[in-house]
């Protein structure tokens, strides 16, 4: 067994918790490739679900299983499932990996309950080893990079012509393990001409997580909407 096959198992126990669903987002990521393909599977039971995507990657993959997919509703989404590049002991996140982290951020924002699915190499006691990706305007973005460089060592990923599906650059800070996730967050928002910041606190209700020793499922009962 290999995180291709974790991530698949832990699509496969995500999928039960979106039957009967009216909305529906979805994040962006190999592991959320796998979901999709379990909702495609069983698209009869999804008749009815409007699917909020959070890439053009994702929506072309539901549009292709007959699936149907909307960027505009009033109110709330009823349940999102999103991957991630890692998750901490309180369900805090990176993410934007995928440089999708501006949409995914909005569509966790805007739903009741937000699952988390990944494969065990992403659980880690402390954020940061990955790299926190972070969108920004391609305006400016020499300043804007060194202005972060200032904080810590930053670099624009997969080079200019990368552009997000927001046609935005995705720069990576090197903030190593981090003691204060909400600190850093803040130092990074804080600067002009970033659009998003791929660390997510306070919006994962459960998650996820396979391994060689089976799937474990938790809940952060402190983020509830
Ligand atoms: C995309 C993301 C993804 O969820 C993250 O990168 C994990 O991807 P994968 O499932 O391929 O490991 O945040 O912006």
């Amino acid at each position: 067994m290999n995180s291709e096959n974790f991530k698949k198992m832990a699509a496969q126990k995500a999928v039960e918790k979106l039957h009967g669903k009216k909305i529906v987002g979805i994040g962006t990521g190999s592991t959320v490739k796998y979901l999709i393909d379990e909702i495609g599977a069983d698209k009869k039971l999804f008749q009815d679900t409007l699917f909020v995507p959070t890439s053009n990657d994702s929506e072309k993959k539901l549009i292709q299983y007959g699936l149907k997919v909307t960027h505009e509703f009033a109110g709330l989404i009823d349940i999102t499932v999103d991957g991630c590049d890692e998750i901490d002991p309180e369900g805090r996140l990176i993410k934007g990996g995928g440089g999708a982290l501006t949409r995914e951020k909005m569509v966790a924002y805007n739903s009741r309950n937000v699952v988390i699915i990944a494969d065990s190499t992403k659980s880690v006691n402390k954020l940061g080893n990955f790299g926190v990706p972070v969108e920004i305007l391609p305006f400016l973005w020499k300043n804007t990079v060194e202005r972060l460089n200032e904080f810590y060592r930053t670099e624009i990923n997969g080079g200019l012509e990368a552009k997000t599906d927001n046609g935005n650059l995705v720069a990576i800070v090197r903030t190593g393990d981090m003691d204060d996730p909400e600190k850093v967050f803040n130092l990074i928002k804080n600067v002009p001409g970033v659009v998003e910041v791929g660390i997510f606190l306070n919006l994962t209700n459960s998650s996820i997580i396979c391994g060689m020793d089976g799937c474990s499922v938790k809940d952060y009962p402190l983020n509830k909407r």
